[in-house]
């Protein structure tokens, strides 16, 4: 998968691509990446890339010249991307979503910063505005990471072992419910006192695997219980 990327602060994702998964996926070049700075396409010699909203009112909006420019060359770079800009008025982030996003072949991501950015510039150029949950960022440049990982770690071989990606919150079941994932343990068998649940050393599969349904729905059903839906 291709990935640009556009922003006014490209050293925020320097360490990003550099370390963990996501570094290894940029080795192995099953995503590749390239961050443009807006304000390189903004006009000298103040290079300014956000002025007063018309209409009045605190703060200040993205200029639609730089950035158009910048989504223009980013188009030239990656001309089937799907645009997509993340704002805290976009659609919410799902797990469904990034599955989708993950048949993609090149994907721009547009990092606002300000206010946000001028709608012509939206209406003009992007797909899709994308949000990562009901809160407000400084900038898309985190959001952006977000999206980033919940995207690359489903394409082959990023992640060791294909399963984690099944039996994982938010994941399709075969039995059509969306569930949380159950409590998880690791050695030592007791910590400050605490016992690893008995079931889980039994080594009956299937008093484990009941355990675990019956830990993932109780969660589901405390912390997320919109999630619950009948079987199709
Ligand atoms: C301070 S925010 C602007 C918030 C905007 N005035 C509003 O009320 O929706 C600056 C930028 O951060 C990014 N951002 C903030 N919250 C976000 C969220 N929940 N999801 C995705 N991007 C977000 C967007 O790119 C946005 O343009």
């Amino acid at each position: 998968m291709r990935l640009h990327i556009l922003s006014i602060f490209p050293k925020l994702f320097e360490n990003f691509f550099s370390v963990s998964l996501i570094g290894k996926a940029v080795e192995k070049k099953i995503i590749e990446v390239e961050i443009t700075d807006i304000r390189q396409f903004a006009e000298a010699p103040h290079y300014h890339v956000d002025d007063y909203p018309y209409g009045g009112g605190p703060g200040m909006i993205m200029k639609p010249e730089p950035l158009s420019a910048a989504i223009k060359y980013a188009k030239q770079r990656l001309p089937n991307a799907r645009v997509i800009l993340l704002s805290a008025s976009g659609q919410k982030m799902t797990q469904q979503r990034a599955q989708e996003l993950a048949r993609e072949t090149e994907l721009l991501l547009i990092c606002g910063r300000y206010e946000g950015v001028d709608q012509r510039v939206i209406d003009l150029y992007v797909d899709e505005e994308l949000s990562i949950g009901d809160v407000i960022m400084m900038g898309g440049e985190v959001p952006a990471m977000a999206l980033i990982e919940s995207v690359c770690r489903l394409l082959p071989d990023v992640i060791g072992n294909s399963d984690s990606l099944t039996e994982e919150s938010f994941s399709q079941r075969g039995d059509g419910l969306t569930l949380l994932e159950w409590p998880q343990y690791t050695r030592p068998e007791v910590f400050n006192g605490r016992e690893v649940p008995e079931v889980l050393l039994s080594g009956d599969h299937g008093r484990i695997r009941a355990w675990r349904l019956e830990q993932a729905l109780n969660k589901t059903l405390i912390t997320r219980p919109d999630l619950i839906k009948k079987p199709c």
